[in-house]
This record gives C-alpha cells, sequence and structure tokens, in this order.
C-alpha cells in the first residue's frame, strides 16, 4: 500500500536521510540526476537539505512516496518561477529505489505533483530527463509533450554522455 505526502518543511526534515537514501540508490542504479558515481551521504543529505529550505520558502513542493513506512519516492515541483512566468513551474528529482519499481509508483508521484501544481496556480509544467530511459515513456503515457532533444546535455554517473528531452505539460 502506497502512500504519496507533501510535508511541510519540519516534516520533510524528518527525511532527510531517507530521500538521500533513495537519490543514493538512483545514481547508483546509473541514473543522470545532476550527480556523479562518487555522490556520499553527505553530500545528498545537504542537497536535500537545501531543497527543504526552498520548501520552507515557498520555493519547492516535495513529495514523498512511502511504502507501508519506508521512503521508496520523491518529486519535487520548482514553483519559483521569473516575473514574468507566474503560471509555470519545474518538475525535478523524480526518483524511485530500484527496489519499489515497476508498480506505479512514479505515477503515483506525477499524479500527486500535478495536483499540487495546480493548487499552486500553475497551469504549465515542464521537465526534462535522460533521453531513451524509462521515465519518457512514463512522462508520454501520462499525457506530456515532447519539445525536443538536446544532445550532450549531462553525463550518467559513470561519466558517460548523455542526451535529454525536454517535455511540458499544460493543465488547463
Ligand atoms: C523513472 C522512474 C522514476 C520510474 O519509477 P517507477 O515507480 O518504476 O515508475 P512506474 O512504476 O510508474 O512505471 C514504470 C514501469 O512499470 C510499469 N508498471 C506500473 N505499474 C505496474 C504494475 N502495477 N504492474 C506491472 N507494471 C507496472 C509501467 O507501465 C512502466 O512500464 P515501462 O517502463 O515499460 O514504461 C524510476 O525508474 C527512477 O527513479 N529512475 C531513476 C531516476 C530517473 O531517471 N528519474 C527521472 C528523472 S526526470
Amino acid at each position: 500500500m502506497v502512500t504519496v505526502r507533501q510535508p511541510d518543511a519540519t516534516e520533510a526534515r524528518r527525511y532527510i536521510s531517507r530521500l538521500a537514501d533513495v537519490l543514493l540508490d538512483c545514481v547508483a542504479g546509473g541514473a543522470s540526476v545532476s550527480f556523479m558515481a562518487d555522490l556520499t551521504k553527505s553530500a545528498a543529505e545537504a542537497f536535500f537539505l537545501k531543497c527543504v529550505d526552498g520548501v520552507e520558502r515557498g520555493e519547492r513542493i516535495l513529495l514523498a512516496a512511502f511504502e507501508s513506512d519506508e521512503l521508496v519516492g520523491t518529486v519535487q515541483v520548482i514553483t519559483a518561477t521569473p516575473p514574468n512566468q507566474p503560471h509555470r513551474a519545474d518538475i525535478a528529482k523524480l526518483l524511485v529505489r530500484r527496489s519499489a519499481r515497476g508498480q506505479g509508483i512514479a505515477a503515483r508521484l506525477m499524479e500527486n505533483a500535478e495536483e499540487a501544481s495546480r493548487k499552486a496556480g500553475k497551469t504549465l509544467l515542464v521537465l526534462d530527463t535522460v533521453t531513451g530511459e524509462s521515465a519518457e515513456r512514463l512522462y508520454l503515457r501520462m499525457g506530456w509533450t515532447k519539445a525536443g532533444i538536446i544532445p550532450n546535455y549531462a553525463m550518467f554517473p559513470d561519466g558517460r554522455w548523455c542526451a535529454t528531452t525536454i517535455f511540458w505539460k499544460s493543465l488547463l
């Protein structure tokens, strides 16, 4: 039984270690999610602490998926946008630990992210994801539109180059 929570900053700070473990697991699995293979637990925790500071400032929404008591996945909505894009938000760091994949947890997180975005007054969502990986199929299934591909945009944790696909979705 999976539940998705939108913790406030105080609650989210209690999850920092477990959020870091999900990120470490994804990077160990070869996911290109900003970090290289030498990512440490303390660097992963520092990343999420910064994110939670953003939650406190009202600049980000953080969602966490739990299977029983285990934190198995997370996603963020970055709501802080320039003054001429108040209707827009970015989706970032959709992460599900390897042992929990293939049962719709990412889809649940994305449904909840869309709902939270709507509540925050957002009508246009944008994200980028590694070209050719399973997340692309997920976004296409969930009604996102592919805007294009940028070659050699980032690296996999082992240093190989990867392209990124930019997606958008209107919530209108
Ligand atoms: C991409 C990612 C978030 C997907 O997480 P997930 O929870 O496994 O995603 P879902 O379960 O919703 O969908 C994955 C697959 O399981 C299938 N699935 C979902 N529920 C299912 C069920 N109950 N029974 C069988 N299959 C199921 C989906 O159809 C999908 O199939 P596909 O890969 O052939 O398209 C996860 O692989 C991940 O964390 N990857 C590393 C980080 C990453 O790349 N993040 C995206 C960055 S933008």
